[in-house]
């Protein structure tokens, strides 16, 4: 039975990851999204994103109408920026490429040459050399770096700022060093090389010495998987390297007790994962030993919630920080947190808002409280979210506000069979059906996005916050009951909505008040039901005819005494008067007539 296993830093480095996801949510959005050249290095990835309408531009002028068009991670030149910039674009430069760049535009600046150790053809090293706005050298190893300070002998005493290409050789970069120390005076060296670079090498290296059969996946066109894979060839000879899972065979693994796996910065986990379940299927037998990177569930793969609550259970007061806002673009913002790490806060943790607009809503210089998800000491960077500080801030006040029975406010944004879930300070809390509303409610629906105040009348230890709006509701309307009954007077005109009807009549809000309309005061006329005169929802004009204090009951006249048949007729029918009336019964000492609705009158037989 062979086992397997997995190198930790296999796949996406940080850089190229930052740059996928940046593509990906953007077009989550609903961006039209173009990458300026392929976003990675791995046909596979770009022929899915290809999938989901990304298109690849060759200049910046290649950009059409109404699309967004992403920076790889390789950085550009000023100028190409310059022109993406004229339209929509997101910038996904890796922060180390970028660190890059200002070193290098800073040290034109001050009038120093730049020097640059790389290949010259290179894309991140175009785009540094770029950034220069003086004199700009590119050499490859020391040999040529010799050969140039012999062509330029001005080099060895006047100022001069060195930065190497991120993924650039340490041997190669340590001769180079030296021969620069020792010959240029006036040098300013930066070491540039990304640690993630290196140290996946460095790992490949000691994976490949412990290995029978080393498999390296990637795209045969990257150059750093390329590297891997001759690092690995150097102690492990049974070396492969795979672009898919497709490319795996049994006789590759044949008689090997030990399998080991990495992958370039450019292979998505996808790629990697399907790796290693072609492994199992094809040998059964192998008992396969990932590493705990690839087992354990990232922040990445869980939900809000769950990371949520890994956060709090968790929770210690260094994983509190303030972070100054040092660049910001649609996708995330970069924060310095005073640690030697840079700080990331993705667009989803800063807020769940799919509508937000990061850049609007964050400028360089903002200080924001956030909560530490993950740090990755390897890449040298820190995963920050301000939802979760939020919430962890919120959490605090919900159970000050469960001692203290303080109100709360929230807005409703579900509705669930059992109830309402009320979004307070970036919790959940449930409130129940029987406690959402004043009166049980067929359907809660209406409820749906509106702001409520609610008491906290349970937390459970699962960190869950059970909410009562009902119980808000009754103390509002006890206290406007009072205020009504302090000012109400019998005779006062009032104006109120009809909120229910019954056989006996409707009642009506009065402003947080109700008072009924006996069916008899509806109309003058004999009728069955109120709703032949009003219905839920109608705004009518009452008056008040009786006032019980003490049970609280207000009894409504609706019917006008003007209106009043009896009254109607006084005033508009004289003796002597001819009318046309409709004979409504018989008997035998004459014929009962109706004058109008409500009066009739008899003509007698004689
Ligand atoms: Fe950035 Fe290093 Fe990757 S420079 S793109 S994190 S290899």
């Amino acid at each position: 039975m062979a086992e397997i296993l997995v190198a930790k830093s296999a796949g996406f480095c940080f850089g190229v990851d930052r740059a996928v996801k940046m593509v990906r949510e953007l077009v989550e959005q609903g961006a039209k999204v173009c990458t300026l050249g392929p976003i990675i290095h791995n046909a596979q990835m770009v022929e899915r994103l290809a999938a989901q309408g990304v298109r690849i531009a060759q200049t910046p002028e290649d950009r059409l109408e109404g699309e967004t068009m992403v920076i790889r991670s390789h950085g550009v030149s000023k100028d190409v920026f310059d022109r993406v910039a004229l339209g929509p674009y997101a910038d996904a430069t890796c922060p180390y490429v970028a660190n890059i760049h200002r070193i290098v535009e800073e040290a034109s600046a001050r009038g120093d040459t730049v020097l640059i150790a790389g290949d010259a053809a290179h894309p991140e090293v175009c785009g540094i050399a770029g950034r220069a706005s003086g004199v700009c050298h590119v050499f490859g190893d020391k040999d040529s770096l010799v050969e140039l300070l012999e062509k330029h002998p001005e080099l060895q005493e006047n100022p001069i700022t060195v930065v190497c290409q991120t993924t650039f050789n340490s041997a190669k970069w340590k001769k180079c060093q030296k021969t620069l120390k020792k010959v240029c005076t006036n040098a300013k060296i930066f070491d540039t090389i990304c640690r993630a670079t290196s140290l996946r090498q460095a790992e490949t290296e000691a994976l490949s010495e412990r290995c029978d059969v080393m498999l390296v996946i990637g795209g045969r066109h990257s150059s750093n998987t390329a590297k891997l894979r001759d690092i690995c060839l150097t102690h492990c000879p049974r070396t492969y390297l795979l672009e898919t899972a497709e490319e795996l065979s049994c006789e590759m693994m044949e008689d090997a007790a030990v399998i080991g796996i990495t992958a370039g910065a450019s292979t998505p986990s996808e790629i990697i994962k399907e790796v290693l379940m072609a492994m199992s299927e094809m040998e059964n037998t192998i008992q396969t030993v990932e590493t705990e990177e690839t087992v354990e569930k990232s922040f990445d793969e869980m939900t809000f919630e769950e990371a949520l609550e890994a956060s709090l259970n968790s929770l210690n007061t260094d994983q509190k920080v303030k972070g100054t806002v040092l660049a910001v673009n649609t996708t995330e913002i970069q924060v310095d947190i005073g640690r030697k790490q840079t700080g990331f806060v993705p667009y989803r943790e800063y807020s769940n808002d799919p509508n937000l607009d990061l850049t609007k809503e964050v400028k360089v210089g903002d200080v924001l409280d956030l909560i530490v998800m993950r740090t990755n000491d390897q890449e040298g960077t820190v995963t920050l979210s301000k939802r979760r500080y939020d919430a962890i801030a919120g959490w605090d006040k919900i159970v000050e506000a469960k001692e203290s029975g303080a109100v709360l406010e929230g807005t409703v944004t579900e509705i669930n069979k059992g109830g309402v879930v009320v979004n307070c300070e970036g919790v959940r809390v449930f409130v129940p059906a029987s406690q959402a509303t004043a009166t049980r409610m067929e359907s809660l629906e209406f409820m749906k996005g509106t702001n409520v105040r609610f008491r906290v009348i349970e937390i459970n230890r699962g960190r869950r916050a059970v909410g009562s709006i009902r119980s808000v509701l009754r103390d509002e309307r006890k206290e406007n009951e009072t205020k009504f009954f302090e000012t109400a007077e019998v005779g006062q005109v009032l104006t109120g909505t009809v909120v229910a009807l019954t056989a006996y009549g409707a009642f009506v809000d009065l402003g947080g008040v109700r008072g009924m309309i006996h069916i008899s005061e509806l109309s003058w006329k004999r009728i069955k039901h109120p709703s032949e005169v009003v219905n839920v929802g109608d705004t009518v004009e009452v008056f008040i005819k009786g006032i019980d204090a003490e049970k609280g009951r207000i009894s409504l006249g609706y019917k006008k005494p003007e209106d009043d048949p009896a009254a109607v007729f006084a005033r508009d029918y004289a003796v002597g008067s001819v009318v046309d009336v409709t004979i409504v019964s018989m008997t035998d000492y004459g014929a009962f007539a109706r004058i109008l609705d409500g009066v009739e009158g008899l003509i007698h037989v004689s």
